[in-house]
């Protein structure tokens, strides 16, 4: 029996192994919560990195209890894990809404924690949030300018570079988002965070809510976007999809970091499809 959605192009061949990606793969292959030295050793010189992170939303109560993640230039990071293991915690941390009680955050070698979303935007950082994530009364072009009002004047190239992976949000520009469609939102979302040129793009849960074939290609874009040289950090409740077109994966459980590897790698270890993957992981 086949599983509708698990079908849909995401096997095609992208994510090639290379020797340098195997060796990182073994170095991370295996890490768990108690052995942080290979996170310490891969982490070294990556674009952005959270160390030991410790944030919650209400006094003495702590959401994640020290997560590590790294993502290097060029790469595509999922992040999976049940509901409420601090997924969407993590990616607020790191962009500044959410306070970091300790442990930090680095982008490019500078320490970031604590640093307002605006800031981390002019930086090079971008967020979707996964609900919320466009202004619907206005158009897909109003939305876009909202993307880049800290540098308006780069408006036309950024856009015509937004219309390039998105041609229907271009098409549409005086459409109103809120008359759009949920998988038609997620382009404009991800669009007016692509307008000031991140250099990593932080999404939450892209394809939540979207039917099968909107969530393949919400993927497919995702994928687009790394391609077109934007490191990606996603969170994501489709575990499997996730897991395959994510160079690597990590595993949030109870706000620790549970497993770690290669995207593959995880999507075929038996501890992970037990307890993460269930019988979506079963299906090949
Ligand atoms: N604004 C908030 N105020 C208080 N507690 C919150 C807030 N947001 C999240 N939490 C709590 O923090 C915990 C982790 O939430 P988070 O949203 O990070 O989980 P998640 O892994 O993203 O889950 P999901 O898969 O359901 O999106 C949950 O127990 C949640 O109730
Ligand atoms: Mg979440």
């Amino acid at each position: 029996m086949t599983t509708p959605g698990l079908q849909g192009g995401l096997d095609e061949p992208g994510i090639e192994v290379d020797p340098e990606a195997a060796a990182a793969d073994a170095q991370v292959r295996g890490s768990d919560t108690t052995d942080r030295s290979a996170h310490l050793a891969a982490a070294e010189g990556a674009l952005l990195r959270a160390d030991e992170v410790v944030a919650g939303y209400v006094p003495g109560v702590k959401i994640l209890n020290g997560c590590d993640l790294y993502v290097t230039d060029g790469e595509l990071v999922g992040i999976i894990g049940p509901n409420g293991a601090g997924k969407s915690t993590l990616l607020k941390a790191m962009f500044g809404l959410v306070t970091v009680r300790s442990g930090s955050v680095v982008l490019r070698g500078e320490t970031i924690t604590g640093l307002k979303a605006h800031s981390l935007v002019r930086k090079g950082v971008g967020f979707v949030p996964q609900t919320e994530n466009v202004f619907p009364s206005l158009t897909i072009e109003e939305n876009l300018q909202m993307g880049c009002y800290q540098s308006s004047g780069r408006f036309a190239e950024r856009f015509e570079f937004v219309a390039g992976l998105f041609p229907a949000l271009a098409d549409r520009r005086k459409q109103r988002a809120g008359s759009l469609s949920g998988g038609e939102r997620q382009m404009v979302a991800m669009g007016r965070a692509l307008m000031m040129e991140p250099s990593v793009l932080l999404l939450d849960e892209p394809s939540a809510g979207l039917s099968p074939a909107l969530q393949d290609d919400v993927f497919r874009r995702v994928r687009q976007i790394n391609q077109a040289g934007v490191s990606v950090v996603m969170v994501e409740q489709n575990a499997r999809r996730c897991l395959q077109i994510c160079d690597r994966g990590y595993v949030l459980d109870q706000g620790r970091n549970a497993y770690t590897a290669r995207g593959a790698e995880l999507a075929k270890d038996p501890k992970v499809i037990e307890l993460y993957l269930g019988t979506l992981g079963k299906v090949s």
